[in-house]
């Protein structure tokens, strides 16, 4: 059994979206909970994006063997301060540890056999906008590191594709994350804090 995430996880999001200046006309005087953030930068989509996967709690749906690992992270409303976007619909995929994508092939649920779809699934944010889901780590294919897809959407919003890059080796590149909570089984990787924008 994992530990509850919240806490402490909450304290090691890295943030990406930036505050909007005081030229905007927003109140960025006061304490952080006051201002209203960038959305979360998009990323490209890739290829192998399945539509309509079932919520699952493991991307791992079918006991794939790998190194086992947690995602964890919080989707926010961009537009106000500290608002969580409670319920928003996460729709992951990502390599397995050897590289591959399950199936490598775009397309929706329905197009595939349930047993061919793998390392993919959809998660759903609690009411504070939360959410975690077990997986493998993922393997690294050139020229980017591990990386996890992402596609981020909620009613009354514009529908996100960003990615999670989990490159825990020391690099000059500051998109290339090295966060990771090793004292925890599995080992837990908070996902930067995911900020969307209203339509
Ligand atoms: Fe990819």
């Amino acid at each position: 059994m994992t530990e509850p995430i919240r806490q402490p996880a909450r304290r090691r999001f890295l943030t990406f979206a930036a505050t909007l200046p005081a030229a905007l006309g927003l109140s960025v005087g006061g304490a952080e909970a006051q201002q209203a953030m960038i959305p979360t930068a998009s990323d490209m989509e890739g290829p192998f994006y399945i539509s309509n996967m079932p919520v699952v709690t493991s991307l791992n749906r079918f006991g794939k063997s790998g190194e086992a690992m947690r995602i964890a992270g919080r989707v926010m409303n961009a537009s106000t301060p500290e608002t969580p976007v409670a319920g928003a619909r996460l729709e992951i995929w990502q390599t397995d540890g050897t590289g591959r994508y399950y199936p490598e092939q775009n397309g929706d649920y329905s197009d595939f056999s349930d047993a061919d779809l793998d390392l993919r699934g959809t998660v759903i944010a609690d009411a504070d906008g939360y959410f975690e889901v077990l997986s493998l780590f993922p393997k690294e294919y050139w020229p980017r590191p591990p990386h996890i897809h992402y596609r981020i959407s909620a009613d009354g919003f514009r529908p996100l594709i960003t990615q999670h890059y989990l490159d825990t080796r020391p690099r000059d590149r500051p998109h290339r994350t090295a966060n990771v909570i090793r004292d925890q089984t599995p080992a837990l990787y908070p996902a930067p804090t995911i900020y969307i924008a209203p339509v």
